[in-house]
């Protein structure tokens, strides 16, 4: 049963697009479960650079067909303008599947993601802006519209009244904003209708028939294990579920299904938005690892905050997703540090904590105890076996796969595709 979950086992922007991509050539289907575009992965294939925020990165391999499973939220006009920019440079894009469960993004969402961070003012999330939070809101309220129906324009009409009658009530007393008028979204929406028609599935029959037949299936989790709603660090956290178990509320895939769970981590951390980081550095290293990580945002154009390796974190991650692998991505761009700080465990309250806290209050009190790693500074991009790598880069990542709880499988060397050092086969 090969069906695999690729995750992010700290707070989004491991690397999993080249992850992912590494695998798409074995791959028949890559599925996205969670999350919107919000999402950022970018891949190199070549001497092209795409940034993906919605669709799967499979969309760029030849024969794997990509999905857009239920748990996705999708804003139409960001699919269909990615899906027509890709056209525009030559990748086919017709086999794309969209569940028809998925719920949508519609531009009131994206409105009141705006309005509601600047109401929050100091304490708000630092969302991305692109609507998830709302859209996800009103799926658990019931007053969401998904896919299916742009299909049926009495039902599509029905729905955005029973979303707008609440919302323009908030959106004119609370915010001060102008009211949206449901014809408006009804028509907007009814334009992508025959867009999308052709791509919409049942995407949870598809991928059970194909994981019963023996292809190859990749769920592709958005953000991060820390951003997830119940296992991250609520409520600095995104709306949905990037953990394991997503994948399969989000698909429609049971969890007796899934044969490996492989967690992406990078080889320091970084995190986008507001909320705890015990590893953080405010200093010049970490200018240092933004600069030469090029940590900026694919979506936002953010810059990343950046810290150092934080095991108690990696082991978390093992914990609340069951990993079985870990892909350890960016080991390069430590290259050159005489000394390698890693985070073993926190001090909270005068106490040495070894396990991430459960609660929110210690974890914002967390100070991290180091460990100092030896650096090393020969160019490891053309490694392609762990023997290639310097002695300290090999000590490096042994000593981070002994922390974090689960064996470190391949090793990403630089940002094209083929420098990956591949240790034990993901299928
Ligand atoms: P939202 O997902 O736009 O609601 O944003 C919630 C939090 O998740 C914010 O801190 C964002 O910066 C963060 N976030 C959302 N998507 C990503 C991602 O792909 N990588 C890193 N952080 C993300």
């Amino acid at each position: 049963m090969p069906a695999l979950v690729l995750l992010g086992a700290q707070w989004g922007d491991e690397g999993k697009g080249k992850a992912t991509d590494l695998l798409g050539g074995s791959v028949d289907y890559v599925v996205r479960y969670q999350g919107g575009n919000n999402a950022g992965h970018t891949v190199v294939v070549g001497d092209q650079k795409y940034a993906l925020h919605l669709l799967p990165s499979g969309i760029l391999s030849p024969g794997c067909t990509p999905v857009i499973g239920n748990g996705v939220v999708v804003d139409p006009a960001v699919l269909l303008s990615e899906l027509s920019g890709l056209a525009e440079r030559g990748v086919d894009t017709s086999k794309l599947l969209i569940s028809g469960n998925a719920h949508l993004i519609t531009p009131y969402h994206t409105t009141l993601d705006k309005v509601s961070e600047r109401f929050l003012g100091k304490r708000k999330i630092g969302t991305t802006g692109r609507g998830i939070g709302p859209a996800y809101a009103d799926k658990i309220n019931r007053v969401g519209i998904r896919v299916q129906d742009l299909f049926d324009e009495s039902i599509l009409r029905q729905k955005a009244e029973a979303a707008l009658d609440f919302k323009n009530q908030v959106l004119a007393k609370l915010y001060n904003r102008r009211a949206i008028a449901v014809d408006q979204v009804v028509e907007e929406l009814l334009g992508y209708a025959d867009q999308l028609s052709g791509y919409v599935a049942d995407t949870t029959l598809v991928l059970n028939n194909a994981i019963d037949q023996g292809q190859v299936v990749l769920f592709e989790g958005g953000q991060g294990t820390l951003l997830d709603v119940d296992h991250g660090t609520y409520p600095f956290v995104t709306s949905s579920n990037p953990t394991a178990g997503g994948a399969c509320t989000g698909t429609g895939v049971g969890p007796t299904k899934i044969s490996r769970v492989i967690g992406i981590l990078k080889a320091y951390t970084t995190r986008v938005g507001a909320g705890p980081f015990p590893t953080e550095l405010l200093d010049e290293d970490g200018e240092k690892l933004r600069t030469i990580g090029g940590e900026r945002g694919v979506t936002t154009g953010r810059d990343r905050r950046c810290g150092w390796f934080d095991a108690v974190i990696a082991r978390y991650a093992t914990r609340v997703n069951g990993l079985t692998d870990f892909f350890l991505t960016k080991l390069d761009v430590l290259t050159g540090w005489e000394r390698i700080p890693v985070c073993v465990a926190y001090e909270i309250d005068g106490k040495r904590v070894e396990e991430l806290p459960y609660s929110q209050t210690d974890f914002h009190h967390a100070t991290p105890i180091y460990e100092t790693l030896p650096g090393w500074s020969e160019d490891i991009t053309q490694a392609k076996t762990f023997d290639d790598l310097p002695k300290n880069a090999q000590k490096y990542v042994q000593a981070l796969e002994e922390m974090s709880g689960a064996p470190i499988s391949a090793i990403g060397v630089g940002p094209g595709r083929d420098e990956t050092i591949q240790i034990n086969s993901f299928l």
